[in-house]
């Protein structure tokens, strides 16, 4: 196999593109692309300041590598979740993030929930008296909380995630198998600011999650190998399985699943009448009455009653 640009031996070969390349040009390649598909999606502009949101992972290290040499203002923020089973999963990732803007020397935010609120996100879960809840999806509600906290208190007009494009094709196929079309409606790689909340840009959406493998290992980026200890056995790593057997079976399935969705949704799959724009729901959004963020719920936030359920508790 021979790089296309170059015709020395290949390292990366992408079926799904039609595309193999060496080492050097790879890591041209993916900032280049990456850089086409902020223009692509409106997602950001040269001067804004963004915040970056690191798990430790390799996408999201690997997102904050590629902005900070497309030389974009970017400044990381690590949610610190308490999570321990046994790997010592929270402590590592923080330190791989810490370790990262060291050396590229980055400005890193780090919010510990524990330290904060008083639990971490597996005592948050296990609250007796609220009633068991999966961590993944406290821990969801947290992160996205904190994520909003931060930028709005910051001043940052962008927050970027690094959700690839195996993360949105087993989203888009759960929102479909249910039809879902609210949040069919609202899983895009940009989300606008509204009520007061930064603007959501996914950059990475249209990487396979293989490629930023290939991205971070190449690049030398330190990353987790393992993945959060409470994902194991969830509905989206199962999805993520059935896709990767259909793209086994046809290279580039995934992403004209994901891609073919955007361009249908563009030129207006649902309804016209269908469609509610976020601003127009805005009517139905509220303001939470403990910490202020927007919310559809009437009183407290989702993240305000569970912080606030366990105070109580104490
Ligand atoms: P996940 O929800 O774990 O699939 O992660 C999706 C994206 O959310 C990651 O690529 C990061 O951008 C962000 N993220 C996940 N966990 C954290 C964390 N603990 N702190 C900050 N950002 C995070
Ligand atoms: Fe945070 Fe599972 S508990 S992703
Ligand atoms: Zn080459
Ligand atoms: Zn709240």
């Amino acid at each position: 196999m021979k790089c296309k640009t170059c015709g020395t031996k290949a390292v990366v070969n992408m079926p799904q593109h039609k595309l193999a390349m060496c080492k050097e040009h790879y890591l041209e390649w993916i900032p280049e692309q990456t850089a086409r598909f902020i223009r692509k999606y409106w997602m950001f502009g040269p001067d804004e300041k963004i915040l970056v949101a690191v798990s430790g992972g390799k996408d999201s290290l690997s997102l904050w590598d590629i902005l900070i040499r497309l030389g974009y203002q970017v400044d990381g923020i690590y949610i610190g979740l308490g999570i321990d089973e046994g790997i010592g999963y929270s402590d590592t990732s923080l330190r791989l993030c810490r370790e990262f803007a060291e050396k590229n020397q980055q400005k890193l935010i780090v919010v510990d929930v524990k330290g904060e609120r008083g639990q971490s996100i597996p005592e948050l879960a296990s609250n007796g008296s609220r009633g068991r809840m999966k961590p993944c999806s406290v821990c969801g509600v947290v992160k996205r909380h904190e994520m909003n906290r931060i930028a709005f208190e910051h001043g940052y007009a962008v927050l970027a995630t690094g959700h690839n494009l195996d993360d949105e094709a087993a989203t888009l196929f759960g929102n479909t198998l249910s039809w879902s079309k609210d949040l069919l409606l609202r899983q895009k790689p940009v989300l606008p600011e509204q009520n007061g909340l930064a603007r959501k840009v996914k950059p990475l959406c249209r990487f396979y999650e293989k490629e930023m493998t290939a991205y971070a290992m190449l690049r030398g980026i330190e990353y987790i190998y393992e993945e959060c200890p409470f994902s194991v056995g969830s509905t989206s790593i199962y999805y993520k399985e059935l896709l990767n057997q259909l793209e086994n079976e046809r290279p580039g399935a995934k992403l004209a699943f994901y891609v073919k969705f955007l361009s249908a949704r563009a030129s207006g799959l649902f309804k016209e009448d269908d469609y509610q724009p976020i601003e127009e729901v805005e009517g139905q959004i509220g303001v939470c009455s403990t910490c202020g963020q927007p919310t559809t719920n009437s009183g407290m936030c989702a993240f305000c009653k569970i912080v606030t359920f366990d105070k109580k508790d104490e």
